[in-house]
Parts: C-alpha cells; sequence; structure tokens
C-alpha cells in the first residue's frame, strides 16, 4: 500500500521528476555556462535516451511504489521531440487509489506559446515557468541566448489561456545581476493568479562557478518585497513542498521562496530523479545514479525492477543541503550531475 517504502531518514518515495532531454536552446549562466556547454560539448546520443515506452514503464513502477506527481524537466523538456506523446502516456497513469498524478513540466518558456494547447490536449496539469528577469538587457545576461523577456511572457499567457493552472514563475535570484528585478517581478505578477518564486541560486554541479557572496538570502528577498507590499506567511501545501509560501495582505495571490541554501529543505525531500539516460538520483547533489536503462534493456521483469527501485529507496541518506559546508559535502563533492542534466 502506498506510504510503505521510506529511505533511511523515513521519507517516502512521492515525487518522480523525469529528465527527458540535456539539451536546452538558453545558456543561463548559473546551469550550462557557454564557456562549458560549447558546440563540442558530449551531449548524449539518441540511443542513450530512455525511449517513451521506458519512461512510461519505469514511471508506472513508481506510480505503484507511492509516487503521485511526476514532473518532466530537461535540459529544456519541450525541445524533445512529441513530449505530446509523452505526456498521453503519463495522463494515463493513476495511483492505486485510482487518483490521476499531478503531471506537470518545467520549461524556460521560449517554445510555450507554440505548445501550450497541445500540451494542455495531451493531459498537462499545469507548468512552471522560469524567468529570471522583465528588463531585457539583464535577462539575455542571464540566459545567454538572446531571449527576451516577452517572449517568455507570450508563453505564459498562452499557458493560461489554455488553462495549465496553476501556473508557477520561477526566478534565480544572483545577487549582483538581477536582484534588481525582484520587486518589479513582484509587481508583475502581483494579482495575476500566477504564483512567483525565489529561488537561492545553488551550487549545484561543477561547472557554474558558484560562490555564496552572490547568494542572496531569502529573507532578503521577502523584506525587499514587503517594503512595497505587505506579506504574511502561509501554511505550507504539503510537507515535502520545496518553497515557502508568503501572501499579499491585501490579497493580491502569493509567492514562495525556495531557500535550498540558507534554510534547507532535505529532512522532508520525498524526490527522486530520472536522467534522461535512464539513472536514478536520489538527491539534486548526488555524483551517481543507479542504472535502470540496463535493467529494463536487460530484459528484467516489472516485479525485478520494483524490487530494485524499492531496495535503492531504501538505502538512500542523501541530504546534501543541510550537509553543504560540512566536511561531509566537500567530501561528495565532486563529479556532481550538471542541473542541465537532471533538470530542477
Ligand atoms: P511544485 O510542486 O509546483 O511546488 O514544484 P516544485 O517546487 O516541486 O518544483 P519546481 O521544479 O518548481 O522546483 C523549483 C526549484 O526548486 C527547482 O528548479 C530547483 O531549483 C529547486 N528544487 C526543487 N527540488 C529540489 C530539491 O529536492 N532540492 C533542492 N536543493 N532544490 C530543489
Ligand atoms: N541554482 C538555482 N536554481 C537553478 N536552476 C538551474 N540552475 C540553478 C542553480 N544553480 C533553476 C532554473 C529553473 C529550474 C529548472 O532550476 O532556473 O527554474
Ligand atoms: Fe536551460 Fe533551464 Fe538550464 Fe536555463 S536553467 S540553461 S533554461 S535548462
Ligand atoms: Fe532532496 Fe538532495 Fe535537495 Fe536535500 S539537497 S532537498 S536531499 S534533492
Amino acid at each position: 500500500p502506498r506510504g510503505t517504502l521510506v529511505d533511511t531518514l523515513t521519507r517516502p518515495l512521492r515525487d518522480l521528476r523525469i529528465s527527458v532531454t540535456d539539451r536546452c536552446n538558453f545558456r543561463c549562466v548559473y546551469c550550462m555556462p557557454r564557456a562549458v556547454f560549447d558546440k563540442d560539448y558530449p551531449f548524449l546520443p539518441h540511443s542513450a535516451l530512455l525511449t517513451f515506452e521506458e519512461i512510461e514503464r519505469l514511471a508506472r513502477l513508481f506510480v505503484a511504489h507511492g509516487v503521485d506527481k511526476v514532473r518532466l524537466t530537461g535540459g529544456e523538456p519541450l525541445l524533445r521531440k512529441d513530449i505530446e506523446r509523452l505526456i498521453e502516456r503519463l495522463a494515463a497513469l493513476t495511483t492505486p487509489d485510482g487518483r490521476p498524478l499531478d503531471l506537470t513540466l518545467t520549461t524556460n518558456g521560449s517554445l510555450l506559446a507554440r505548445k501550450a494547447r497541445s500540451l494542455k490536449d495531451a493531459g498537462l496539469s499545469r507548468v512552471t515557468v522560469s524567468l529570471d528577469a522583465l528588463d531585457d538587457t539583464l535577462f539575455k545576461r542571464m540566459n545567454d541566448a538572446q531571449y527576451t523577456a516577452g517572449a517568455v511572457l507570450d508563453g505564459i499567457e498562452a499557458a493560461q489561456a489554455a488553462g495549465l493552472a496553476p501556473i508557477k514563475v520561477n526566478m534565480v535570484v544572483k545577487r549582483g545581476t538581477n536582484d534588481g528585478e525582484i520587486v518589479p517581478m513582484a509587481r508583475r505578477f502581483k494579482g495575476s493568479g500566477i504564483v512567483l518564486r525565489f529561488i537561492e541560486y545553488m551550487d549545484v554541479g561543477t561547472s557554474n562557478g558558484w560562490n555564496m557572496a552572490e547568494v542572496l538570502p531569502s529573507a532578503e528577498v521577502i523584506a525587499r518585497i514587503a517594503e512595497h507590499f505587505p506579506l504574511v506567511p502561509l501554511e505550507a501545501h504539503t510537507p515535502s513542498e520545496t518553497a515557502q509560501r508568503w501572501g499579499y495582505a491585501d490579497g493580491g495571490g502569493e509567492i514562495g521562496v525556495i531557500s535550498s541554501v540558507t534554510r534547507a529543505f532535505c529532512g522532508t525531500c520525498t524526490r527522486a530523479r530520472l536522467s534522461t539516460e535512464g539513472k536514478l538520483y536520489l538527491c539534486l547533489f548526488a555524483s551517481a545514479g543507479h542504472d535502470l536503462r540496463a535493467l529494463v534493456r536487460g530484459g528484467a521483469t516489472d516485479a525485478e525492477i520494483a524490487t530494485a527501485i524499492a531496495r535503492i529507496w531504501h538505502a538512500r541518506d542523501d541530504r546534501y543541503s543541510q550537509l553543504r559546508g560540512s566536511a561531509d559535502a566537500a567530501s561528495t563533492g565532486k563529479g556532481r550531475i550538471e542541473m542541465s542534466y537532471i533538470g530542477g
């Protein structure tokens, strides 16, 4: 029954985040710096990618183990050819007690204006769109690929029109780069029904040149917004929520802050991550994954794969954000996977 599979810290397996491509049309400075992700970068060959049949099969087994929330990520998931066909398959899955999945996707929004309708028709529940600035000079400085904020806003509007709600917008804050956009972004989305969330710049991967001086603590984000628009704290929707919620005192909706650096949330982390090539990662900051593709392509039965997933989750002890800075974390820091490989 649901909820019996827990890891060594008694955290259940509830969310599956599936990366469908390691490629992206953006080169965000905190994720895929151009100097590293250049034309010689060894992206995965097509044969390495899990097929839609393989993803569906694995997702079904995770759902049988208690997963009821599935998020497609990348890279940029809308670059995966015929992604709607995968969404149709996943939308047809139900939990053991017969409920539909919360099926969502994280996108940079550049292709959303074109795809929102077909994504909705395929059965997607909602979307989360990344947008780091409204000012085009700043936005281009963040995405390093000449995309304008207007293109992303058009995508958000199309998603709203298609009913992919509730829409969330994620803004990664880098102190000294786009922190001047915090208040303008808050103003732009206040009262729109869209939930804007500010993410602390994280030390994911090994190529973004992360340093603590560029992290703007969420407490400061909240203080800056509250100077203009009074805020009140809200209760979490679920125990494993990544964001802390704040409401506008005047009823203009809510915002969130995701504070992996200053207020780690590993204690309630119920997230498993499946890479584009079928490796199961137990943490965003992991260095190694568990090769489920080898099982799938090696002829394992459903029961054998389900048992393997249970065994892997049962042994899980990851809590990187809580250990960050300690000797323990430093020793596991080498060779960490990149955000573009595993998705948020
Ligand atoms: P909702 O269900 O819509 O609230 O989504 P979510 O918060 O689970 O997912 P989303 O992809 O919107 O997450 C937002 C960002 O939070 C991600 O892009 C990551 O930057 C960060 N994040 C999500 N999960 C984790 C996690 O397990 N650990 C850490 N350190 N950061 C995470
Ligand atoms: N720190 C914080 N957030 C990041 N993202 C990507 N890299 C980082 C990082 N180093 C965010 C993106 C997007 C989601 C997939 O993860 O902006 O919202
Ligand atoms: Fe692409 Fe998202 Fe990474 Fe930016 S954060 S480079 S949009 S995968
Ligand atoms: Fe989960 Fe790892 Fe993030 Fe902690 S750092 S919340 S264990 S993914």
